[in-house]
Parts: structure tokens; sequence; C-alpha cells
């Protein structure tokens, strides 16, 4: 049976990447009578500007990093909940550089674990699908909650381990912890290093856009938004100890969504480079997301992929001056791996 949960005062912990800052922007439109502290290192993926504009009685950022056990101890008393984004996210980069994300990922996700046991703090993990490995491209079956761990890259085997210490804080020290592993998300904010950001803002700069190896490789694209509402959905009724899959039904092999980036912005279909591919590439990922559509009533809002991601292409159209100080830096380190 779901549990009722009416959280007043949150920690989210990376409120300032991508998706943890939806998440916070999602909060302060549908929950005012909540209090979001934002506990954010701010690393090259975290920007202030994603909320910014926020009402200062709901929202306050505080500058820190995750793995800081006393500043964890002097700012988490008083919340209620910990909602933890904070990670190192891009696979890429932790095949050149894995130390950071054994450090955030797993270190950071300890520290949270034992600030939550020692103030019995309701805790949220938000974690990603690529725990589970990979499909093959033809094989009839999506990834389910008790699916085996079999992670491929440096950076899902960090979340792969943050889970598994999650899943025993809980069963060992009573963590009252949900998890919920999330397939690919797209949108507004979402970092310039990302596939379709980069594809976008590659034509807005006239750079040609770079697809890996075969281009066949199938990812499960959700829209952000509908990852923040099925985030709180876990948080207010999920079964504590539980593991929940959030994923929008939305498959679509690289080749084809950057095709329908090229036609969204009046671009050629061959109007791309073929480039390296990137080292054990997981193959094909594909959500069962029955559980939390069963138990907890979600179903995603944004269902049309085409609209989600004419509107995401318009967002970047219209930001430049969001993404254009990362751009250069970004295609340096792409064009340095030959990517
Ligand atoms: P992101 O890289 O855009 O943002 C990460 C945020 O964490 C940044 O604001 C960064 O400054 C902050 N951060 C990094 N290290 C920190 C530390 N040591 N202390 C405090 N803050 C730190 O990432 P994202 O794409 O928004 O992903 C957020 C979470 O969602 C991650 O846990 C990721 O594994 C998970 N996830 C992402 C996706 C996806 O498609 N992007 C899908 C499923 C799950
Ligand atoms: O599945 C959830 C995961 O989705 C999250 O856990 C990760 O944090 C998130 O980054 C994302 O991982 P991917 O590796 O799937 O996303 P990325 O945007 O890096 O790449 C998507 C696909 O596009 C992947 O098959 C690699 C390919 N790609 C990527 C880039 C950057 C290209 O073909 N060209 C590119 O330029």
């Amino acid at each position: 049976m779901s549990e009722s949960f009416e959280p007043k005062n949150i920690i989210v912990t990376g409120g300032c990447g991508f998706i943890g800052s939806n998440f916070v922007r999602w909060m302060v439109a549908n929950h005012p009578e909540c209090h979001v502290t934002v506990l954010d290192k701010l690393t090259y993926a975290g920007n202030p500007k994603n909320i910014a504009g926020l009402p200062e009685s709901q929202v306050e950022l505080v500058v820190g990093d995750i793995c800081d056990a006393d500043l964890l101890d002097r700012i988490v008393p008083g919340h209620d909940a910990i909602v933890h984004y904070a990670a190192e996210s891009h696979n890429d980069n932790s095949i050149f550089d894995p130390e950071p994300f054994v450090r955030t990922n797993v270190v950071g996700t300890y520290r949270l674990l034992h600030v939550a046991g020692r103030y019995d703090i309701r805790y949220h993990h938000v974690s990603t699908d690529e725990v589970y490995g990979d499909l093959d491209l033809d094989e009839p079956r999506r990834f389910e909650p008790d699916d085996p761990y079999k992670p491929s890259s440096p950076y899902s085997s960090t979340k792969a381990s943050s889970d598994l210490l999650v899943r025993a804080w809980h069963r060992t020290y009573g963590i009252r912890a949900t998890i919920s592993n999330c397939s690919n998300n797209y949108g507004p904010y979402q970092h310039v290093e990302k596939f379709i950001p980069r594809q976008i803002t590659n034509v807005l700069c006239g750079i040609r856009p770079k697809l890996y190896g075969t281009g066949k490789n199938v990812r499960d694209w959700i829209h952000t938004e509908d990852h923040s509402r099925a985030v709180w959905d876990i948080l207010a009724k999920g079964r504590i100890g539980e593991t929940y899959l959030i994923g929008a039904n939305g498959e679509r092999s690289n080749i084809d969504v950057l095709r329908s980036i090229l036609s969204a912005m009046g671009q050629p279909e061959d109007a791309f480079d073929w480039v390296r591919d990137r080292p054990g590439h997981d193959r094909r990922y594909s959500i069962d997301s029955a559980k939390l559509e069963d138990e907890l009533g979600w179903r995603p809002i944004h269902a049309d992929f085409g609209e989600g991601l004419d509107q995401t292409i318009e967002w970047y159209r219209d930001h430049e001056s969001w993404w254009r100080p990362a751009k250069e830096t970004t295609e340096r380190k792409y064009a340095a791996q030959g990517q």
C-alpha cells in the first residue's frame, strides 16, 4: 500500500542542473506550500540561471558539495526530505576522466544517506535506466524494476553503485528511501554536451551535427517535466524501499532523432558527420513503467515527441545567451576525442 507523505521543506541536490532545476521550477508552480533548499556545487553543468527569478521565500540556493559532511550536518536538520539529483551525469566524460564520477556519485550518495539516517529524513534517489545495461535492438523486452544490474560505463556503474548503497541503507538502517530509474530526458536547459542540444546548437552555429557509430542505438526519450511529476508522485505516494522505473514509450534510434532535428530546422537529412563511436556504447534502452502507472496513477503528459522536440528547438533558438558560453569549450573537448 502507498504511504502518503506531504513534504513541507525539502533539499534538492543538483537543483541547478538540467533535471533538478526542472523539478525546482515545477515545485514552485505546483507546490507553493513546500520550501526548497537547493544544494549545488555549481560544476560546469550547474547554472544558477536555471532557477533565477523564482520567489526567494520558496527557494534558497546553498552552493556546496554533497561530499562535504560538515556542510550537510549544518544544513540538513529541519528538512523533511532529500531529493537527490546531483551527479556527474555525462557518459563520454566518465570514459575520459572517471574519478569525479566515483567521488560525487558514490561517495556523495553515501554522505547523503548517512545524514538522512542521522536526522531520520525521507530520501528519494534519482537514478538512471542505464544501471540495467542495454538490450539488443530487436529484443522484445523492456527493463523492469527487479532486473539484474549490468552497467556498462564508468558513469552507469557509479550510478548503479549508488543505487545499491540506497538499497542497503534502507534494509540495514531503515532509511525511508525510494529509488527511481528514468530513461533519457530532453527539454529546455539541457547542457550542450548532450545529444539533442548538441545537435540543435550545432545547426544554430553552422556546425554539422555529429552522429556516433552506426546511429542505430536506441534511446527511450521522455520530456523532463514528465520526469519531475513522476519524482513528486513517488516522493508523496511511493512505497518505502521500492524502485520505480520512469519512461514514456519514447524509443527512437539516434539517426531518427537527428533526422527529425534536421528536418525541423530546415536542413537536408544528410547534413551531418559520422564520428568515432563511444567505447562500450549501449545499444538500446527501453522502460516498462507499468508499476509507476498502476500503483501511483502517473501518465506522461508530453506524449508527442515531435511536438516536444519542436518546443525544445524553439527554446534553444530563443536562449542563445544561456548556451553560448559553454558551446566552444564543449566542442573543443569533443574534437580532441575525435567526436
Ligand atoms: P546535470 O549534469 O545537468 O546536472 C548535475 C547537477 O549536479 C549540476 O547542477 C551540478 O553542478 C551538480 N553537482 C555535480 N556534482 C555535485 C556535487 N559534488 N555536489 C553538489 N552538486 C553537484 O545532470 P542531469 O542530466 O540534470 O541529471 C540529474 C540526475 O538525473 C543525475 O543523478 C542523473 O544520473 C539522473 N538522470 C539523468 C537522465 C538524463 O537523461 N539526463 C536520465 C535519468 C537519470
Ligand atoms: O538513459 C538515461 C541516461 O541518458 C542518463 O543517465 C544520462 O545522464 C544521460 O546523459 C543520458 O545518457 P546517454 O549516454 O544515453 O545520452 P547522450 O545525450 O550522451 O547520448 C544519447 C545517444 O546519442 C547515445 O547513444 C550517444 C549518441 N550521441 C551522443 C552525442 C553527444 C551521438 O550520436 N552524438 C553525439 O554528439
